[in-house]
């Protein structure tokens, strides 16, 4: 179900967020959860290159071989992305992105692209976790090839082995990249990259920290409070 929290006037509150962590934090996850709980559309740059590899695209061409080494594609070419995907009428309420921005040159270019379209990232939310527990999520993360539900062996299996929750599928795939060599690359260039944009988002007075490591329901939680505040907010001001 998506619902939008309404006000008086009953229209829905625009908020446009991001959600920042390493690999395996839950961006993904949690991304999912504020769509189907607040209806903010999900919006993945790592999921829009997947499908772009899977489809051979042109772009998929270009970011085949930088994605499974675990480097980051061009900044161009994500804000190319991006830039066209926000514009799409589902996004017209808000948004939550999912894996950009990546490094402070793509946040800065999103900063330009959103006061042109005259409006703001509102929310930035760091799921922060440990790598050890990282590590294992990776370890046990698989997908419907179907439908692309994401999984976890122990933490968020299907409710029956083997069969899809969402569309019955029996076909699951595991992510190129999602491999110990690769899993380096990809929080080496988290920390080196993507890491300085707390400060950057910290210092815009935008930035909540959010303790990852606890189940995915306690996450949830503690990000609908994070919403439900500023949404009050808003009505309030
Ligand atoms: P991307 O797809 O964004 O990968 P990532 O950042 O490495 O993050 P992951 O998808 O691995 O993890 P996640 O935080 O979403 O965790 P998830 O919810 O799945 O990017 C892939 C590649 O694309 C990059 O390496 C780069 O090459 C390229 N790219 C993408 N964006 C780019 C950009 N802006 N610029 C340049 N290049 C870009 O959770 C993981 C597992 O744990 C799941 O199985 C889940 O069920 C489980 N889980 C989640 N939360 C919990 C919890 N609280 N407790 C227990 N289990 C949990």
């Amino acid at each position: 179900m998506i619902r939008f929290w309404k006000f008086s006037r009953n229209k829905p509150v625009r908020l446009n967020m991001v959600l920042i962590g390493p690999p395996g934090a839950g961006k993904g996850t949690q991304a999912k959860f504020i769509q189907e709980e607040f209806g903010y559309i999900q919006l993945s740059t790592g999921q829009m290159l997947r499908a772009a590899v899977s489809a051979r695209s042109e772009v998929g061409r270009q970011t085949k071989a930088i994605m499974e080494r675990g480097d980051l594609v061009s900044d161009d070419l994500v804000i190319r992305i991006i830039s066209e995907r926000i514009d799409e009428a589902d996004c017209k309420n808000g948004f939550v992105l999912d894996g950009f921005p990546r490094t402070v040159p793509q946040a800065e270019a999103l900063d330009i692209l959103m006061s042109n379209k005259e409006h703001s990232i509102d929310i930035v939310i760091e799921l922060a976790a440990g790598e050890e527990e990282l590590v294992a999520r990776i370890a046990g993360r698989f997908t419907c090839s179907g439908c692309d539900q994401g999984y976890h062996a122990t933490f968020k299996p299907p409710a029956v082995e083997g069969t899809c929750d969402k569309c019955g599928g029996h076909d699951f795939k595991r992510r190129a990249d999602d491999n110990e060599e690769t899993l380096r690359d990809r929080f080496k260039s988290y920390y080196e990259l993507t890491a300085p944009l707390t400060r950057y988002y910290s210092q815009k007075g935008v930035l909540h920290t959010v303790d990852a490591e606890p189940s995915i329901a306690s996450v949830s939680g503690q990000l609908k409070e994070i919403l439900q505040t500023a949404l009050s907010d808003v009505a309030v001001g």
